[in-house]
């Protein structure tokens, strides 16, 4: 029989897989996913249910508690954020001296960090939501600064999505009212990003947290790993992308042939997924949105269009068919935000801000299990030893 102790304690075997395609890294109950079979499901509800029936605050509950809240349950919980959504005035001070040149998932990761200098990392309920309230005010500084608008307050009589359109469109001062329509499709976007079981960010999170980093630092690594565009910033490139496709006449067929060519160095943003093989359940509740509310506000998007063009030739074309390569969650999701008035270069925001109780529930659920500090190993394939060589005679 073999010996597993004795198997252990000979370094150099090492399970080899980059990336980690193979590599359960976890035990968690917060989310179930089948690649194969297209499902997303969050405590055992499903991604369609919950995007279709439930608030975004009510999906942050049930990743945190592992229980869909009662109506008591939910009215506390939106009591305690609201409690905790105001102006942190040192970090506002902060936030003005950043250039408007840098990206706005990197002023958000460093706001994030700098919470941990503000609040003690005991508080651990409080910081929960210090956090998911201080991130939309968070983007909604960022935003009124880049158009050099005056900022609007929070406003507590709002609910959470409201009052993130409020502080972002309304003019100071404004007896501003928020489109329905326009609540309600930020509501079904943040909660279709919510959790996404060990993505690379959500990893980061973990991992950082496992040295007993603080939440705060955890979170703000995991916004710099959703930043880049293999991920969460994907919804950005997406959009550039289809406007290059529209600037260059519309022939959709000419990306997908450069797509295909390995040397270009162009990937269909949007394309392809590490997880799911067959379909993304929330591109598809997604591009049905996209449809939805492109109609309901009168938003004629030719690239709207464009991208039903791109998706119907990039999935009959055998490279993408052989490759199980599909429409992932930020391919239409960036069509939605843009008619609902987000500038490109936030949406990723808007994905952090969707992801965020996710990141916050792995990074609880770590804590509680005592799992010990992430430490992948290596195979070293450097120089076998060899003498040092004195300066004169290299
Ligand atoms: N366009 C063209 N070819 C692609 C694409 C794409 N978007 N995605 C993967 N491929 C090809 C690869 O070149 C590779 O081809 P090969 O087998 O001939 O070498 C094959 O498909 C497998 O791709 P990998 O890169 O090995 O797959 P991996 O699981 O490592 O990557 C990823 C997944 C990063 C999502 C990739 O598909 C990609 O880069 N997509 C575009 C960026 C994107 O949309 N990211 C958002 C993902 S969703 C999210 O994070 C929220």
């Amino acid at each position: 029989a073999i010996d597993i102790a004795k198997l252990r304690d000979l370094s150099g075997y090492v399970t080899y897989d980059p990336g980690y395609k193979n590599t359960g890294a976890t035990k968690s109950a917060i989310t179930f996913l089948d690649g194969e079979e297209g499902i997303l499901r969050h405590c055992g509800y499903s991604i369609e249910e919950l995007a279709d029936k439930a608030s975004f605050l009510e999906v942050a509950y049930l990743l945190l508690n592992g229980e869909l809240p009662t109506q008591s349950q939910l009215d506390a919980f939106e009591a305690d954020v609201k409690k905790y959504t105001v102006t942190n005035e040192v970090l506002l001070k902060i936030e003005q001296v950043i250039p408007t040149s840098t990206h706005p998932m990197s002023e958000l990761s460093a706001l994030v960090g700098l919470m941990e200098g503000q609040y003690n990392p005991a508080e651990t309920k409080e910081n929960i939501l210090r956090l998911i309230a201080a991130l939309p005010i968070f983007a909604a500084w960022n935003y009124k600064k880049s158009i050099g608008e005056a900022l609007v307050a929070p406003d507590q009589s709002l609910d959470y999505c409201s009052n993130f359109l409020k502080m972002m469109f309304a003019k100071p001062g404004e007896d501003y009212k928020v489109d329905p329509i326009v609540s309600k499709a930020l509501n079904k976007l943040l909660i279709l990003h919510a959790d996404h079981e060990q993505n690379c960010s959500t990893s980061t999170v973990r991992l950082i947290g496992s040295s007993h980093a603080s939440l705060f630092s955890s979170i703000s690594g995991g916004i710099q790993a959703l930043f880049g565009p293999l991920h969460g910033g994907a919804n950005q490139a997406v959009i550039e992308m289809l406007e290059e496709i529209k600037q260059a006449g519309g022939d959709t067929s000419k990306f997908v042939a450069m797509a295909k060519d390995k040397t270009s160095g162009f990937r269909l943003m949007g394309f392809g997924h590490r997880v799911y093989k067959n379909f993304d359940p929330r591109a598809r509740i997604i591009k049905v949105a996209a449809d939805d509310v492109l109609t309901a506000l009168g938003v004629k998007d030719p690239v709207l269009t464009i991208a039903q063009e791109l998706e119907a030739a990039a999935l009959s074309d055998e490279y993408f068919v052989a490759r199980k390569l599909y429409p992932n969650v930020d391919f239409y999701s960036g069509i939605i935000y843009r008619a609902l008035g987000i500038p490109t270069d936030m949406f990723t925001i808007l994905f952090a801000i969707g992801r965020l109780p996710g990141w916050i529930s792995q990074h609880q659920e770590m804590m509680t299990n005592k799992e010990p500090i992430g430490r992948p190993r290596q195979i070293y394939v450097g120089s076998p030893a060899r003498a040092f060589v004195d300066m004169a005679k290299r």
